[in-house]
């Protein structure tokens, strides 16, 4: 990469989901309103610093006050603000239905394959309009050198269990699933299920950022004979905790992200989603 092509050198990004809206613990030192080519992010890109004197840009999913729902989201602008800053690696933050009895809600799931189960009316491409064709690799949505760094620092949240991998099926919301739809998805093998992780990790891919995301299991969505299906009350309560957590979980992992990112360019994290890209016709 070029780095001057960006407005800033802030190598590290972060995206907040449900219950995560600000990164305490860090100094804020910008505020940043993008507007990007294909218009607003959810909000604000707040650039911080860490202990250790490099940056993070951080943006909340939802918006500072929760208010975009995901299928409004607009993931392309989200994707490109992160960019514009120079973002080049990217860990994303979402609250998850778990299909597994294993994944108990407050587990983490460093998801590693996605099934797409929104129905086609989210922007899902930098190249939509452009008269770019262009083929992205999908076949690994997630990025394995970043989820082995995550989980390396698994230790600093010894109260929950991290999951190394798992399929997240992407419903398009906002009514949580039918018991029928939760019991396909657990024969269909998927572990965890949101909203919000596609069209993001396409983007991702499609912008050259090495993505990786951390689910966070707040419930057992519809499938559990024994138990009420998911409710937002018992998703917000859960959330709670796994915020906790999840900042935790970051703060323990950022100093081998830092180095990763600014110290060693040739590290696999930097490297792994770089001529991801395949253009047919320019
Ligand atoms: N996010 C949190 N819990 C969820 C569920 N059960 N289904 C879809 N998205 C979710």
């Amino acid at each position: 990469h070029n780095h001057t092509e960006y407005f800033r050198d802030v190598r590290i990004g972060v995206i907040g989901g449900t219950g995560l809206y600000s990164l305490d613990g860090l100094k804020v030192v910008e505020t940043l309103t993008i507007e990007t080519p294909w218009g607003q992010p959810s909000g604000p890109v707040t650039i911080a610093e860490t202990a250790r004197g490099h940056k993070i840009a951080f943006l909340a999913r939802h918006g500072p006050a929760h208010h975009v729902l995901p299928s409004e989201v607009n993931y392309r602008a989200n994707i490109a603000a992160l960019k514009a800053v120079g973002v080049q690696v990217l860990l994303a933050f979402s609250a998850v239905g778990s299909l597994r009895e294993e994944i108990r809600p407050g587990d983490f799931v460093l998801a590693d394959q996605f099934i797409d189960r929104t129905k086609g009316n989210r922007a899902d491409s930098f190249f939509t309009g452009t008269g770019v064709t262009a083929h992205a690799s999908f076949g690994e949505p997630v990025s394995a050198a970043l989820r082995a760094l995550v989980a390396q620092h698994g230790d600093a949240v010894p109260a929950i269990t991290i999951h190394s991998n798992g399929t997240g099926v992407c419903m398009e919301g906002p009514a949580f699933s039918t018991r029928a739809e939760s019991n396909l998805y657990r024969a269909w093998d998927a572990d965890i299920i949101n909203m919000t992780c596609i069209p993001e990790s396409k983007l991702a891919r499609e912008a050259e950022i090495t993505y990786a995301i951390v689910c966070m299991a707040t419930d057992y969505d519809a499938w559990r004979e024994t138990e009420e299906p998911v409710t937002v009350a018992e998703v917000m309560k859960t959330m709670k905790v796994n915020a906790v957590n999840a900042k935790t979980l970051l703060l323990a992992a950022l100093p081998a992200l830092e180095n990763a990112a600014y110290n060693d360019p040739e590290h696999a994290l930097t490297k792994s989603e770089t001529g991801s890209m395949q253009y047919a016709f320019q």
